[in-house]
């Protein structure tokens, strides 16, 4: 678990390219402790990255969201093991695939996350793939399904942390991304919440990618994410 507001701050790379996202690790340097690698990066070299990263004291959170048949993602997650990362994503729509996640794993300290519903996704867009729960039943759902399977965590939206924390309780990870400032936009994001808004409803760590890779100051947005973060925590005695 993190010991700090800082290591709170996971920093989605979501960059075209190797050399821009180096160059805003670069830019951020102490600002940020953790750093998110996911599916636009890996096609361009962003497994070695997130190798250097590790290797350089950053954590590091592979975003993989993996899907398909339980052998295929036990041996995926089984190789993904032994990179020495901190965080693998797995899609978390039925039990077979994140039992077969958790077997991958096996005795290795990475930590599996489950994808709830994703945050783009309103309650239309749940609709048209036929289910008639809200976004926020199917999330607890999943989220009581991830923890039956001896998952580490989940991924919802701040809008559902305080119910998943109510009902699975304490030491079950809750990271979170649509992450906003007050008044800012929320690009294609729909179930957006503040990082205090997350912080207070019981999540441990906040995913935040354009409002500060695409930030006029990157340094000063991410410390201002870290502030915001620390503010939070102080005021639900949790700092
Ligand atoms: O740029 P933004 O802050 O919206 O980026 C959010 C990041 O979190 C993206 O990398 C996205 O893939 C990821 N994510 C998400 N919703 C989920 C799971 C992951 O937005 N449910």
């Amino acid at each position: 678990m993190p010991h700090s507001a800082r290591d709170r701050l996971i920093v989605a790379l979501d960059m075209p390219s190797l050399d821009e996202a180096t160059r805003l690790v670069a830019k951020l340097g102490d600002s940020v402790t953790f750093y998110k690698v996911g599916l636009e990066l890996l096609f361009a070299g962003g497994l070695d990255l997130a190798q250097s990263l590790r290797a350089s004291g950053k954590h590091v959170f592979l975003d993989m969201k993996l899907l398909d048949i339980s052998h295929t993602v036990e041996r995926a997650v089984a190789n993904a093991s032994e990179l020495g990362l901190n965080f693998l994503t797995v899609h978390g729509h039925d039990l077979k695939t994140l039992k077969a996640a958790v077997a991958g794993r096996g005795t290795s300290k990475l930590k599996l996350l489950a994808v709830t519903v994703l945050t783009n996704l309103g309650q239309d867009d749940l609709r048209l793939h036929g289910t008639t729960l809200s976004p926020a039943e199917l999330v607890l759902r999943r989220a009581k399904m991830a923890h039956d399977a001896g998952f580490d965590g989940v991924i919802s939206s701040g809008q559902e942390a305080a119910k998943i924390r109510e009902t699975i309780g304490p030491g079950f990870l809750i990271v979170t991304p649509g992450i906003r400032l007050e008044g800012s936009t929320m690009d294609d994001q729909e179930r957006v919440t503040t990082p205090e808004s997350a912080i207070s409803s019981g999540a441990d760590y906040v995913v935040v990618g354009r409002p500060i890779t695409q930030s006029g100051d990157p340094k000063a947005s991410a410390e201002s994410f870290v502030h915001h973060i620390r503010e939070a925590r102080r005021k639900t005695t949790r700092a």
